[in-house]
């Protein structure tokens, strides 16, 4: 995910963003400004901690390496419309992303800690010749990100286990052949409530319609419209802070892709533009705060957020998903 200022609303008088055919001032303006869609419920559970995070694995080195892998700090900005050949590359690395996300979601269940999600993530990305984007890309810890329950994004694997009724999200991104693949998907782990599945269930939805709003020579923004309104109908949020991406042989090209309604995204899809949509869905206020740790991003009010990620090609008439075994 990138970050994103907030973006400016609609005038009062104007119509809502979300296509009811009210004045702002009379549909979404209220709780646009409280952060949220609907009065909060309160959280039943206690609290997400923080448990203990163990050491960076190690990565062989006959592993090819990112610029970043040493220093933490990736140079270049990428360019958005990838060649042929470079689009070639980005598909396997694509593939190679969905492979391991699938694994790592076949070991979810009730019991097993993140740390040991990242570590049999860790081992499939080498195994496959790549290299975990993650790790240490501006300071990151860990081979992948899991972020359970009111855990928006970017959580650090630990030695928590998993408990009966939490939600996570496994977010794998591989580097091989020159390119990042990213993709991540929400697991039930155990039995989870009814209120937590049709969260999954929606956000997941959210991805299928930001994507079946790409198309050539329509504004980025169309595809915030097509995924906000989706999650209001439910009373669910949409994260702001944090956007889909360009990317390719940069992990966060400076393409933004936001997934509520930004009248500021109004740069045209071009055939040959890759970009992820990855939307973040909360069940209460979309805003978040960030632990101490610098990286993971929490919702304010503790309730869920749930979240599904492709990286996308755009073709001469929709999009192509590249991030599929
Ligand atoms: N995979 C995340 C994304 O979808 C980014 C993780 S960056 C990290 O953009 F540093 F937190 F790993
Ligand atoms: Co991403
Ligand atoms: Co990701």
């Amino acid at each position: 995910m990138s970050e994103v200022a907030r973006g400016p609303r609609p005038g009062r008088n104007d119509l809502c963003w979300c296509g009811s055919g009210q004045k702002y001032k009379k549909c979404h303006l209220g709780s646009d400004e409280a952060g949220q869609t609907r009065p909060a419920p309160r959280p039943r559970r206690p609290a997400l901690e923080p448990g203990r995070v163990t050491p960076a694995r190690a990565v062989p080195l006959q592993i090819p390496r990112p610029d970043y892998a040493l220093t933490g700090f990736p140079r270049g900005q990428g360019r958005d419309v990838k060649t042929p050949e470079e689009q070639a590359r980005l598909r396997r690395a694509c593939q190679a992303a969905a492979r391991v996300l699938r694994i790592g979601g076949e070991a979810v269940r009730v019991g097993i800690t993140t740390d040991d999600l990242d570590g049999i993530c860790h081992d499939e990305i080498i195994r496959l010749g790549g290299y975990p984007s993650p790790l240490n890309y501006r300071g990151f810890p860990k081979s992948i990100c899991t972020s359970v329950n009111e855990v928006i994004c970017h959580g650090i694997p630990d030695s928590r286990p998993l408990a009966d009724g939490d939600i996570v999200n496994l977010d794998i991104t591989i580097w091989l052949d020159g390119m990042h693949g990213d993709c991540s998907a929400t697991y039930l782990v155990g039995e989870v409530d009814e209120a937590g599945k049709r969260l999954v269930r929606v956000a997941r939805e959210c991805l299928e319609r930001g994507i079946s709003a790409v198309k050539p020579g329509r504004a980025i923004m169309e595809i915030g419209r097509a995924i906000e309104p989706h999650a209001a109908a439910s009373g669910f949020g949409v994260v702001r802070s944090y956007c889909g991406h360009g990317i390719g042989d940069t992990f966060h090209t400076a393409l933004q892709v936001p997934h509520h309604v930004d009248p500021r995204a109004r740069r045209l899809m071009e055939p040959g533009m890759t970009f992820t949509i990855e939307p973040m869905i909360t069940e209460g206020r979309w805003d978040d705060a960030i632990w101490d740790d610098g990286w993971t991003a929490v919702t304010t009010d503790g309730l869920r957020s749930a979240q599904f990620e492709h990286t996308v090609l755009v073709t001469q008439d929709g999009a192509d998903i590249l991030t599929l075994e």
